[in-house]
């Protein structure tokens, strides 16, 4: 099989090159990306990966909103999986207009070359398409309505909702993903955990977008990772599978446990401006992907999974040093 990877050199991209490696090694991968600030220090060439692999992967620098690149290469290969995005929320509250038009005609210049040369299409989402839940709400199902709140949340929806309309106007062959919040190495520090933990191997505290009690369901980019791959091999065509773990913490039970890895006091937190808008909780029904494609995420402690990150963090500064001083200007303009 010959895989296309738009924005395979991002966080959850380059995790999915990565296992695809270790667990397809008859897969070939062409990596489609624009290497966008959030591609930092080019994730895949990291502790030599890129030139040992090099055989079954190769890198095509390009943006997806170049429709006549993106028609090559969907032309030669068989499937096609769109990670490619802006993906930050405050960043999308900054800059809304990239967000829309990355995530949004990028989106349309995939489906129309997948539509030209009758290819699959994976297509990526998000959890936020949803909106936001109370703290007691049942978890978000296939029928739950698209309610996004951010610019982000808003263009990933309308992604979406591209791909539905081009399975069924145009037969094309596409499932979508919409998965919740993913942990691991490898994530840019402008994000929650990253950002905590980069805070506190300089010695300073985690910072707290105002209560602290918003909650998101953890998942391993790894299961993440097998997710894809689960619904590339058995989903069905025009489904949209949801994607979590049911490890739902409260961003201050997320902070509290890495003060605890760091054996700090656990009043080491500065609480600081909220995010305009900012959704209160996201939960997901995973039935259909459990019962109708048997997938489980891997058993794993959410402890020991952030003891392993916060080692990686340390070993890896090089790679986020710059990427830290640049985000961390941009938060201290943002008032977070
Ligand atoms: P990321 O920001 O780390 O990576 C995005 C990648 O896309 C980067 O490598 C960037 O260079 C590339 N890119 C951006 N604009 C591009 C363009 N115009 N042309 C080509 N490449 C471009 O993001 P991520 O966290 O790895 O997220 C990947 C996908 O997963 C996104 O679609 C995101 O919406 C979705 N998602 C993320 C999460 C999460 O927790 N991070 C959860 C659910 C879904
Ligand atoms: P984030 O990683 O930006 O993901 P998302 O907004 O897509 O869920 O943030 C996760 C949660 O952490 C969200 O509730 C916002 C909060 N947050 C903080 O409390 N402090 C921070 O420094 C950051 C970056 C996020």
């Amino acid at each position: 099989m010959r895989l296309l990877v738009t924005g395979g050199a991002g966080f959850i991209g380059s995790n999915f090159v990565r296992w695809t490696r270790e667990s397809r090694p008859e897969v070939s991968m062409t990596v489609l990306d624009s290497f966008t600030y959030a591609a930092q220090g080019m994730n895949l060439e990291v502790d030599g990966w890129l030139a040992a692999n090099g055989d079954h992967v190769s890198v095509v620098v390009g943006d997806i909103r170049d429709r006549t690149l993106v028609d090559s290469l969907v032309a030669v290969h068989d499937v096609v999986i769109h990670f490619a995005a802006e993906s930050h929320n405050d960043a999308s509250l900054e800059n809304p207009s990239e967000f829309v038009d990355t995530n949004v005609n990028g989106t349309l210049s995939v489906l129309e070359a997948v539509r030209a040369h009758g290819k699959r299409l994976h297509h990526i989402s998000t959890d936020e398409v949803f909106g936001d839940l109370s703290l007691d709400a049942p978890a978000f199902t296939h029928s739950s309505p698209y309610r996004p709140s951010s610019p982000y949340s808003a263009s990933k929806a309308s992604a979406d909702l591209l791909v539905g309309a081009w399975v069924r106007s145009f037969g094309v062959r596409a499932t979508v993903s919409i998965c919740s919040n993913n942990y691991g190495p490898f994530q840019h520090v402008e994000k929650f955990i990253p950002r905590q933990i980069t805070e506190l191997l300089a010695g300073r505290v985690p910072r707290i977008y105002g209560t602290g009690a918003n909650v998101r369901d953890w998942i391993a980019v790894d299961d993440h990772s097998s997710a894809l791959w689960r619904i590339i091999d058995a989903g069905q065509i025009g489904r949209t599978y949801l994607v979590g773990t049911h490890n739902e913490r409260s961003n201050l039970e997320v902070v509290a446990a890495l003060l605890e890895v760091f054996g700090r006091p656990a009043g080491d937190i500065e609480f600081v401006r909220d995010r305009t808008g900012h959704d209160v909780r996201y939960a997901l029904d995973t039935s259909l992907i459990f019962d109708d494609l048997g997938w489980r995420p891997a058993p794993r402690s959410f402890r020991r999974e952030l003891e392993s990150l916060v080692s990686w963090y340390a070993d890896h500064e090089a790679w986020w040093r710059e990427a830290k001083t640049t985000s961390e200007e941009r938060y201290r303009r943002l008032g977070h």
